[in-house]
């Protein structure tokens, strides 16, 4: 499989202090690209931005951080008039479910305003090539799977409605101006940390998540993981997902990136980023258990409002299209999650800093 980028060029990457952002900034410094980070650090720290330089190794020289909401429109303008991009991947957002059901207003606010204020900014100075982060999320509780890229689309949440929203706007605007070229990734469940253990997920607050909160129960920090639903009705009762390395994943940004550079018919196209494969929640608590020779306590609540019973995609476009492939397997996304973990039980903070922790 051939990925690699033919020619580099200068990509703007938006919430690239983030969790796939830092993978995905490290990958494309690797690749040879110049990387422009902008990030707000609402769920993130610059440590992550820091640590990804290091691992860059002489490649550290074509990176910039600049801590910026990507509403700040001014500001914005400021990084554009600065530096010709060559493509945009555009991950910032809120992601947080349960908190978008609370407080739809924030998001409907950070995730649309935002991409509306990068759109326009990247119009004015002819940058047409976008990379999107959109979720499996917009499947809702599919009625048929493997989730293909043309089933159909609901929201369940507000966020998931910013999905589907920006989304439509991306359509809109390749429709208004086919000069327009851009990638929507829908990703699946990304979890796993890079190899080296030194960049990983660390969310800001109360995980969301299920493997943040299996590393934070592993590591002490919270007693038990709480089993949402064991009445499914899916192979040991508990929901089953399609997870995905980070590592897989940000690969496939590179590979959307050498598409959206090397082919000229692109448009506004879809594609789901997954393994293809579905994993129930025991089935990946015992994979972690074997990884990191921890037990983990379960304690077993109802199902979450809101949760799809399986969810798994159809990975044969993005295979055929991208030539990109998932390589790892929950072994390796436990592995290495395990070696973030106990490298970093506090993620980037120190035990009296980090918010997420029970001890708080
Ligand atoms: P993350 O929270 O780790 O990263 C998002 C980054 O965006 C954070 O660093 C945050 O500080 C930044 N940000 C948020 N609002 C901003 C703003 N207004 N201006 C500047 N920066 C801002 O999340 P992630 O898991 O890395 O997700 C990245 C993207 O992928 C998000 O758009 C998310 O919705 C999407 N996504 C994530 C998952 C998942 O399970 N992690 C699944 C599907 C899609
Ligand atoms: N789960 C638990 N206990 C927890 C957390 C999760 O049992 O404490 C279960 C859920 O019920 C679900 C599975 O673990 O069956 C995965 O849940 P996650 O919260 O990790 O992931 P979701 O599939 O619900 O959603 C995630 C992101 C969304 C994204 C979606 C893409 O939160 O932003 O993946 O599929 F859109």
């Amino acid at each position: 499989m051939q990925l690699r980028l033919s020619a580099a060029g200068r990509v703007l990457v938006t919430g690239g202090a983030g969790y796939i952002g830092s993978h995905t900034v490290l990958q494309l410094l690797l690749e040879g690209c110049s990387v422009v980070v902008v990030d707000n650090l609402d769920n993130s720290s610059e440590v992550a931005v820091q640590r990804v330089a290091e691992l860059a190794g002489e490649f550290r020289k074509n990176l910039t951080f600049h801590k910026i909401d990507i509403r700040d429109k001014e500001a914005l303008e400021e990084v554009f008039a600065s530096t010709k991009f060559d493509a945009v991947i555009h991950f910032a957002g809120l992601k947080a479910v349960g908190e978008s059901v609370q407080k739809p207003l924030l998001y409907y606010k950070n995730n649309l305003i935002g991409t509306i204020t990068l759109l326009e900014v990247m119009a004015v100075h002819r940058c047409k090539k976008l990379v999107f982060s959109s979720s499996a999320t917009v499947y809702g509780w599919p009625k048929d799977l493997p989730c293909t890229e043309e089933s159909s689309l609901s929201a369940m949440n507000p966020y998931g409605r910013t999905k589907l929203m920006i989304e439509d706007i991306c359509r809109d605007m390749h429709h208004a101006d086919s000069e327009w070229k851009i990638m929507l990734l829908r990703y699946f469940n990304p979890v796993g940390a890079h190899p080296s253990g030194d960049i990983g997920e660390d969310p800001r607050g109360i995980p969301n998540n299920l493997m943040p909160l299996v590393q934070q129960v592993a590591v002490g920090r919270r007693p038990a993981l709480t089993v949402f639903g064991n009445d499914y009705l899916t192979k040991d009762g508990t929901g089953v997902r399609d997870y995905i390395h980070v590592v897989d994943l940000a690969e496939g940004h590179i590979a959307a990136l050498k598409k959206l550079f090397e082919d000229p018919k692109i448009g506004c196209e879809v594609y789901n980023l997954g393994t293809g494969k579905g994993t129930s929640v025991l089935e990946m608590v015992a994979a972690f258990e074997k990884a990191s020779g921890k037990k983990i306590p379960l304690v077993f609540a109802g199902r979450r409002p809101g949760d799809a019973e399986v969810l798994f995609a159809s990975t044969s476009k993005a295979e055929k299209e991208l030539n990109w492939k998932a390589k790892y397997g929950i072994e390796e996304m436990c592995r290495d999650q395990w070696n973030w973990a106990s490298k970093n039980p506090w993620g980037y903070e120190s035990p009296d800093t980090a918010n997420g922790g029970v001890t708080k």
